[in-house]
């Protein structure tokens, strides 16, 4: 692997950003982070969705201008990226002049091509969806199954797409390429709505939507949102359809565009098709990740229960991301839905984090430090019974992790780390070293300490993409090589010799305090 690009939705900036948001920023940036450690061209592209009707009227209720509007949000959603360690290559906008211009040239493109015309249509639109409906889709009452509200009757001259002429490419292609849909039980719902599908409207007249992008011939329209949202994969690398950058020609097709679950149809059937309709490959792979609700309840504003990702960080005093980063990314096996509770989170992070990981690591040091002043001893694991076996076992768990992420299985991969930090501290429980060490049986306690050192060092790259605040301490304290790449890992990672002394000892992960817990939930 030379490159690997990856990509998440963008998010509407009709509002700030929730946990929702927050998780599929975090389940990309451990994907991008777990690749780094395996490749050296990453590129993480995230952002904000900023045109159409939604942004529009929000705007307009609140009186203010629709860039107003998406100056004040997107600026929101880049400090919660900030303050939770995601790690992306570029933030596009939609706004940004070079997309809205390599948008139009897109737009230009696929009418040039003959699969674009014009259309009179009365359809029934919904501003959440950002989409028209089809009416045998609608609740019993008529609704918007998604968003409960009624869809707007919408009767325009417009622009249409022939997605029809590209329904065949589309399910051979899925078909053919079972993991191009990962969960991939996924798939089949993508291939019966493909059954039915008509060609769509990608335009909006300018008279009812404003806020949008020109077609360039015809400024009495505006270019569809989701033509608009989803070019940004291509528009951020510099395609523009003429002269494409080197960096568009580098890392198209995406390796992963990671998604939620309700915007599948738009990735996995309109984006292909608009791909195929510009001659361009399709990415690797679509990610459908699940929903998080709150307290088991769909987040919404109505219920009052939006939780926003540093409300978190706040409550219970977290300076850093990690405990909240690890919460989410394990809160669901690939492609499920899962749940944040005040509750759990403080169960979770305190028995993993703490307990598991930090303490097993914490006490070892200080047990070498009590013992050997610090010093890790020549090594020769045969001399402690099982020694070998969990070496064997740690790097063992390497390529299990690797396989997990191969198919982008990032809660499955964690429970994985989490096993060999129980394993190894059963290990530890087994060979009970300050019994060995009360027995004058250095050797084989120094053996005991300076295998579980060596997982270790091996647990932190692990963990690195899920917590890499607290996979750097404890790397440090380890004075392991972090920049180390996966695949080179050994069960010889500390050099011997002065590791550490007392005072620079400290725990990676301190408790979460059950008492502010307790004050958040009480609110
Ligand atoms: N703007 C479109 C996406 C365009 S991508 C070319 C959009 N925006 S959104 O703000 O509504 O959602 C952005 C992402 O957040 C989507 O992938 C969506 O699935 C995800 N989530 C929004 N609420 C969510 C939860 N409650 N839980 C998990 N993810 C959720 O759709």
């Amino acid at each position: 692997m030379d490159k690997f690009y990856i990509t998440t939705a963008i998010d509407y900036v009709n509002g700030a950003p929730h946990i929702g948001h927050a998780y599929e920023k975090i389940l990309t940036d451990i994907i991008a982070r777990h690749f780094s450690q395996r490749t050296d061209g990453m590129f993480f592209l995230t952002g904000t969705d900023e045109h159409g009707i939604k942004i529009q009227k929000t705007a307009a209720a609140k009186g203010i201008t629709p860039k107003e509007l998406c100056d004040e949000n997107a600026q929101k959603f880049k400090d919660a990226w900030k303050a939770l360690d995601i790690n992306y290559n570029k933030f596009i906008r939609t706004t940004d002049d070079y997309h809205e211009k390599a948008v139009q040239k897109i737009f230009k493109k696929l009418v040039e091509k003959g699969d674009i015309y014009k259309h009179s249509y009365e359809g029934l639109y919904c501003t959440g969806c950002e989409c028209f409906l089809n009416p045998k889709d609608l609740t019993e009452d008529g609704l918007c199954p998604d968003h409960m509200k009624k869809p707007e009757v919408v009767k325009e001259e417009n622009y249409f797409f022939k997605l029809t002429k590209y329904k065949d490419a589309i399910i051979k292609h899925i078909k053919e390429n079972p993991d191009f849909i990962v969960p991939s039980f996924r798939a089949n719902e993508v291939l019966n709505q493909l059954e039915d599908i008509q060609d769509i409207s990608v335009s909006r007249a300018k008279s009812n939507v404003q806020w949008g992008i020109d077609v360039l011939d015809d400024p009495e329209q505006s270019i569809y949102v989701w033509i608009d949202a989803l070019s940004n994969y291509i528009t951020a690398l510099g395609y523009d359809t003429e002269e494409n950058s080197d960096e568009f020609k580098k890392y198209w097709p995406a390796d992963v565009q990671v998604i939620g679950k309700d915007i599948l149809k738009f990735h996995s059937i309109y984006w292909p098709a608009f791909l195929l309709a510009l001659d361009l490959p399709l990415p690797k792979h679509i990610l459908a990740h699940g929903w998080i609700t709150i307290d088991e309840t769909k987040m919404s504003k109505s219920l009052g229960n939006v939780i926003s990702p540093t409300s978190v960080l706040e409550t219970f005093e977290l300076k850093e991301p990690d405990a909240f980063r690890y919460y989410m990314a394990t809160s669901a096996p690939c492609g499920r839905d899962g749940n944040y509770s005040d509750e759990d989170f403080k169960e979770k992070v305190n028995a993993h984090l703490a307990n598991s990981m930090g303490n097993l690591l914490n006490r070892t040091l200080s047990m070498l430090v009590k013992y050997f002043d610090g010093v890790v001893q020549p090594k020769n694991f045969a001399l402690v019974d099982g020694a070998n076996e969990l070496l064997k076992k740690a790097l063992g768990t390497v390529k299990i992790v690797e396989n997990h992420f191969n198919h982008f299985e990032v809660a499955e991969a964690a429970q994985e780390i989490i096993g060999i930090v129980d394993m190894t501290n059963k290990f530890v429980t087994d060979n009970a070293p300050w019994t060995l060490a009360k027995e004058g049986k250095m050797d084989e306690c120094a053996q005991v300490l300076a295998a579980v050192l060596e997982v270790m060092c091996i647990v932190s790259a692990l963990i690195y993409p899920y917590c890499p605040n607290i996979a750097k301490s404890m790397a440090k304290q380890l004075s392991f090589d972090f920049s180390v790449k996966l695949d080179d890992l050994t069960a010889d990672n500390i050099k011997e010799g002065k590791l550490i002394s007392k005072e620079d000892i400290t725990p990676v992960f301190l408790r979460v305090d059950s008492e502010l817990a307790d004050k958040s939930s009480k609110k």
